[in-house]
């Protein structure tokens, strides 16, 4: 049995009839073959397969396609198509070197454009707080956070005096996540 989407992905308005069991994630992928949106866990554990749904970051892997029916969906592609046309984001993802291999960087910066959408001057705290759902394989956290307080307008030198807090595997310690 399958069921009959309709999903604006990056504007662009995108249907197909999809078994009710396809994630959003295999949506992106495999049906539209948007690959930018990457599944690191499949398990709502590392945040690599972030989007924005309706203009809030979720996790793809826990959004059903059929439950993104009729709903518009940004990806890493719609935000920053090419290198000469970044969002500014992803621009201070670049500019503070947020970045190792890159595996993480899509859902992070998507998950970073929800959090500033909905608190664009963030403290270093709340940038880590806000993250935390996001894993950084590589454990390149510190600089990840000066992007986004550097992204907020904010000085990325903030994320400097917190050492302690800079052990993987999450933003934060004391994490229950
Ligand atoms: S692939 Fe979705 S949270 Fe890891
Ligand atoms: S940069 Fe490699 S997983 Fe984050």
């Amino acid at each position: 049995m399958t069921e009959k989407v309709e999903i604006t992905v990056n504007g662009e308005p995108t249907t197909a009839d999809v078994e009710p069991r396809l994630l959003l994630a295999h949506y992106l992928r495999d049906v539209v073959g948007l690959k930018a949106t990457n599944i690191g866990c499949d398990t709502t554990s590392c945040g690599a397969c972030t989007v924005l749904l309706d203009g809030e970051s979720v996790k793809s892997c826990t959004v059903l396609a059929v439950q993104a029916d009729r709903q518009s969906v940004t990806t890493m592609e719609g935000l920053s198509p090419d290198s000469e046309h970044l969002h500014p984001v992803a621009a201070a993802f670049r500019a503070e070197h947020g970045l190792q291999c890159g595996f993480c960087t899509p859902g992070m910066v998507m998950a970073t454009v929800g959090l500033l959408s909905e608190n664009p001057k963030p403290t270093e705290r709340e940038v880590r707080e806000g993250l935390e759902g996001n894993l950084c394989r590589c454990t390149g956290y510190h600089n990840i956070v000066r992007a986004v307080l550097a992204a907020a307008g904010r000085d990325p030198r903030e994320a400097e005096d917190k050492p302690a807090e800079l052990a993987a595997p999450g933003f934060s310690t004391g994490s229950s996540e």
